[in-house]
């Protein structure tokens, strides 16, 4: 479906609110800002180990960066310069954690140079086809990635890391900021057309999984070592980012749980057609 003129506007608004508080309160630099003399050199492994796995996350940048601008092309200007404002600010969340690596003498360069390579010979795909879906598959990969870094950042506190824990707070505020434009313009999206924003919402969360997944190497056991560090699981995933957020759109359960049975009808209908047709 064509946006609207309504639904253009709405997403340039909202973009010019984002970008204007990215500009006065949000700015930051990885390489300044950070109290990189209050590095914890004697922190455990476990807090290098996590820091490289969400360095590798975001390290498919590239990836994420041609999916995301494929899908939203040609939706809205305001989309558009969304995208690039938040690929910069996504490029700093890398080069902060990098930056920890090599600072706090867990990783050398090389070694992280050798890690780089090694995750550009995987790709991440674009796990669903339209921009209304990756926009609502974006809001909980952004308040889930937020969830963690704040985690995280409890974590180094509590071993006396307080560069590590700048680090993740001002990644945390970013993956909080792009989660608000994300519902804004999912709000737009459900004024358009609810119904198929419900089926979509009911696709993208019966789906979801986070980048990570299948990308990143041991992703299985680097992600046994982020729970119990910092004990997040899928409950806490519903409890913290799914029913939140739904609460936030201003949708019920009750019309997810519609949506998806109306969607499960349709295709069973289709497959019905097909076998007699
Ligand atoms: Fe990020
Ligand atoms: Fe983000």
């Amino acid at each position: 479906m064509p946006a609207t003129d309504r639904f253009r506007e709405e997403l340039l608004t909202t973009f010019r609110t984002f970008f204007a508080e990215a500009e006065s309160k949000r700015r930051w630099n990885p390489y300044t800002d950070i109290p990189w003399d209050a590095v914890n050199r004697e922190a455990p492994e476990s807090l290098a180990l996590c820091a490289e796995t969400f360095m590798a996350v975001e390290s498919f940048l590239p990836d994420y960066v041609s999916g995301a601008f494929s899908v939203i092309r040609e939706s809205s200007l305001g989309q558009r310069w969304f995208t690039a404002n938040w690929s910069y600010e996504e490029l700093k969340h890398s080069i902060v954690l990098h930056e920890y690596l090599v600072r706090s003498g867990k990783r050398s360069e090389e070694a992280l140079h050798d890690f780089h390579a090694q995750l550009m010979g995987r790709r991440w795909n674009v796990p669903f086809s339209t921009g209304r879906q990756m926009t609502l598959y974006a809001i909980f990969q952004e308040h889930a990635t937020f969830l963690i870094y704040v985690r995280q950042e409890q974590v180094a506190l509590a071993h006396g890391d307080r560069a590590l824990a700048a680090c993740y707070r001002f990644n945390a505020r970013d993956e909080c900021a792009h989660g608000r434009f994300y519902e804004a313009a999912a709000r737009a999206y459900l004024e358009e057309d609810r119904e198929g924003t419900l089926r979509d919402l009911a696709l993208v969360a019966k789906g979801f999984r986070m980048p990570g997944v299948g990308i990143v190497p041991d992703y299985d056991r680097r992600i046994v070592t982020m729970r119990e560090d910092a004990h997040i699981d899928r409950d806490l995933f519903l409890k913290k980012v799914f029913f939140p957020t739904l609460r936030r759109l201003n949708v019920t359960r009750q019309e997810i749980a519609a949506a998806s049975a109306a969607s499960r009808r349709e295709a069973q209908d289709a497959g019905g057609t097909a076998a007699t047709g």
